[in-house]
């Protein structure tokens, strides 16, 4: 069943990732930062695959938390390449919880994460045309 919240994830599915107990917060929901590092994790995932090679997180331009995450929601992450400049990558990023035996879909985050291509030595270089 769909949530009032939700229409369809936008972008392409790149991790999902089961939420568990040793990641909760005192209040017993899942700790922000977690759900943060699984986005960090998707975004270099899709920014890799357009760099053709290692990247690096530069920034989070904007994270908004819409709802919490409960312990066993499993969390996807979609990813858009947004843009492309010269050694930067921004990605756009939605976060659903599945729950409710997959019958419910959330979307609990959005965020722009951008991220820089290095070279072999760590210095940055320019992203490929394709
Ligand atoms: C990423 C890094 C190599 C960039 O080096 P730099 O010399 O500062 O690079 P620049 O200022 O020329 O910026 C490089 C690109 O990143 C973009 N950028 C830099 N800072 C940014 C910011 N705060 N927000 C958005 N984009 C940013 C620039 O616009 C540029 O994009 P473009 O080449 O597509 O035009 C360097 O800042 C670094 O090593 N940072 C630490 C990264 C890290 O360790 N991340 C993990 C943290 S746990």
């Amino acid at each position: 069943m769909m949530q009032p919240n939700g229409t369809e994830p936008t972008g392409q599915l790149t991790i999902r990732t089961l939420a568990m107990p040793a990641d909760t917060n005192p209040a017993g929901d899942i700790f922000g930062g977690w759900v943060m590092s699984q986005m960090d994790i998707a975004g270099a995932i899709a920014a890799v695959e357009r760099a053709h090679g290692r990247v690096v997180t530069v920034a989070v331009e904007a994270m908004t938390f819409i709802a919490p995450v409960k312990v066993g929601d499993i969390l996807c992450v979609y990813t858009t390449v947004e843009r492309v400049g010269t050694t930067s990558i921004t990605i756009a990023l939605e976060a659903w919880a599945r729950r409710n035996r997959l019958d419910d879909r959330v979307k609990v985050t959005d965020a722009r994460f951008v991220y820089v291509a290095l070279g072999e030595d760590g210095s940055k270089r320019a992203i490929p045309s394709a």
